[in-house]
């Protein structure tokens, strides 16, 4: 059997983007020793991928806006499914957490009497997205880490966990390898925080990178925790479409907050033609005044481009299927377009968004400032994940915790832009205050060693000698994404899941085949393999979640059920393991929501 190497930590945080950092921030100060699991290099996480802002009713720029205005925009958004006490304590919570990230050293961009300016998103009523350029999950990856690695964190780079263990009643610890030399390495902990991202990987067009295949869901869920909200995937509206190596990009929501409008083929601004009922009143119906929101008038209303990304991706694909798409199966994205509106534009789109400039030249010789981008919508955001406790983000496993993009509840069955980098702050910071307080009641657990090793074996499966039917990982992992994108993506139906469902089924005999060349050392077909089962079990989740959500809501459309059933709008379906160890879906009533609450949510409507 292959050597293991021990850790011990009071509190083992998996994950190290902006969730993971600011958990282990908070579990440091709490004086209880933390390890820090890297899938990859520190730093390098989806966090950066939140490009155009920090959604916190700071009202550095309308001074109307409040937490409750957040708090009614956040609920509307994920369509009543959201978990209202998440919302209500991430709504009370961001504008906090964003000074406190300010006083760690982010450099936001400024307002003229020098507070951190904000600016317009998708479904927030006000200028609300505290930014630097577009680039502001860099800048709070770059604080955070500055910050973090003066706190006393052990951090591991590197690493990829591919169990959890229990003992009777609660978590034990975890089992990773490292990706350079291929060693094993068990870290024992009294309480455990899952902060590992999101599931892009599981579909073919997507802004993750590689790292983003669903571990921490299927962890949990191996450990006998409960997914939620599996059948909500958000499809950011505008990724790059061409060339095909750069397909799946992020072009930030930013650049349609600064004025950037979207195109069909003919030059129309389709986004005028379908304003959903429920948004009519905020929506401008004139290019004129949708402008003037964008330059902040006050009194103007948001274009419809800045609509909700699930309704925004629909319009998009709808233009594309009915022939009105751009050379490359996209649509146009114009930001050059203002330099007829303002003298000094190209200054301001370099200046506002410099990132953007720089990929669309880099990657696709564009020059945004003169001429329009082609974008499609790509794989973003899980708003499904693991269960927790909405106030100390505790999953139903006692001492597993979980937050940000892996943890469920707070987007309900949509998510507005911006509230991504909110959610990992506050609830990262909730997470790590609420694991250390968890393991300082406790002493570490027993682990048995043979389910270490059987850990370590299946691990090492993949290197067993090649049988006649052996499998490639990349095929299974190709075919995988391949199928969920055109079975179980943006528009879906109860034949087509259906198929995907009995393709997964395939799929997971194939991998158990899996078989891969060469040794431990850096071994990506190896790595890949390892992959596949959180793969295989998050895009399951999702597919019988999905076709158990029969009605449309949110980022879940059904062509077969186009409509919203008010029945289906009081549940959240919750994925489990069954005694027998086959997934389960079923309906679990929300709560009624607090009668103060509902009241802001009126007044805001
Ligand atoms: O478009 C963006 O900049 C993405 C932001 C987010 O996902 O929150």
């Amino acid at each position: 059997m292959a050597e293991v190497q021990t850790h011990e930590h009071d509190v083992l945080i998996i994950g190290a983007g902006g969730a993971g950092l600011r958990a282990a921030i908070a579990a440091s100060a709490a004086k209880v020793s933390v390890g820090l699991v890297c899938k990859s290099l520190l730093g390098k996480a989806h966090t950066v991928m939140a490009e155009g802002g920090i959604a916190a009713a700071l009202a550095n720029v309308d001074e109307r806006d409040s937490w409750g205005v957040h708090f009614a925009d956040t609920m509307r958004g994920g369509q009543y499914l959201n978990d209202w006490r998440m919302a209500e304590f991430h709504a009370k919570e961001a504008p906090a957490c964003v000074r406190e990230l300010e006083a760690w050293g982010a450099l936001f961009d400024r307002t003229q009497d020098g507070r951190i300016l904000q600016r317009n998103f998708g479904g927030h009523r006000y200028p609300r997205l505290a930014h630097v350029g577009d680039r502001t999950g860099l800048e709070m990856i770059r604080t955070l880490q500055d910050y973090g690695i003066h706190q006393g964190i052990d951090v591991h780079m590197e690493r990829t966990v591919i169990a959890l263990f229990t003992d009777a009643d609660r978590i034990a610890g975890a089992l990773a390898y490292d990706r350079e030399r291929g060693f094993f390495h068990l870290f024992r902990a009294k309480a455990v925080v899952l902060a590992t991202g999101g599931i892009g990987r599981a579909y073919r067009i997507t802004s993750n990178s590689w790292e983003y295949t669903g571990d921490g869901l299927a962890l949990a869920y191996e450990a006998g925790a409960e997914l939620m909200d599996m059948e909500f995937v958000q499809f950011h509206p505008t990724g790059m479409v061409w060339p095909p190596s750069v397909q799946g990009i992020l072009v930030t929501e930013g650049v349609r907050g600064e004025g950037g409008v979207l195109l069909n083929k003919n030059g129309r601004r389709f986004m005028f033609d379908d304003i959903p009922e429920n948004y009519r009143a905020q929506t401008a119906d004139n290019e004129e005044e949708g402008w003037r929101y964008t330059q902040g008038d006050r009194n103007a209303r948001r274009p419809p481009d800045l609509l909700t990304r699930d309704h925004v991706a629909r319009c998009i694909v709808r233009e594309i299927k009915e022939g009105r798409g751009s050379p490359h199966g996209g649509v146009y994205l114009d930001i050059a377009w203002i330099r007829k509106r303002i003298p000094d534009a190209e200054e301001r789109i370099k200046k506002k968004l410099p990132s953007m400039y720089h990929q669309f030249k880099q990657l696709a010789d564009i020059d945004i400032t003169r001429e329009p981008m082609e974008v499609g919508p790509t794989t973003h955001y899980m708003m499904g994940g693991i269960r927790v406790d909405p106030e100390t983000q505790m999953s139903t496993v006692p001492g597993l915790f979980a937050a940000g993009e892996c943890a469920a509840g707070l987007h309900g069955a949509n998510r507005l832009g911006g509230n991504s980098l909110s959610d990992l702050l506050v609830f990262g910071k909730r997470a790590g205050d609420f694991a250390a307080r968890f393991a300082r009641e406790r002493t570490l657990g027993p682990l048995a060693a043979d389910r270490i090793d059987a850990g370590v074996r299946r691990a090492l499966e993949p290197f067993q000698p090649a049988a006649p039917e052996a499998e490639g990982p990349y095929a299974v992992q190709e075919e995988l994404q391949a199928m969920m994108q055109d079975l179980v993506g943006i528009v879906r139906h109860e034949e087509e899941m259906r198929r995907a469902q009995e393709a997964i089924g395939k799929l997971k005999e194939r991998a158990a085949r899996v078989r891969v060349a060469g040794n431990r050392h850096f071994n990506p077909g190896w790595h890949t393999a390892l992959d596949l089962p959180s793969l295989l079990t998050v895009s399951e989740a999702i597919t019988r979640s999905a076709l158990e959500r029969q009605e449309s809501r949110g980022a879940h459309f059904r062509e077969d059920h186009p409509s919203k059933d008010p029945e289906a709008g009081r549940f959240n379906l919750i994925v489990r393991q069954d005694g027998a160890g086959s997934m389960r879906v079923e309906r679990r009533p929300i709560p009624e929501m607090r009668p103060d609450l509902k009241k802001i949510v009126e007044e805001n409507g």
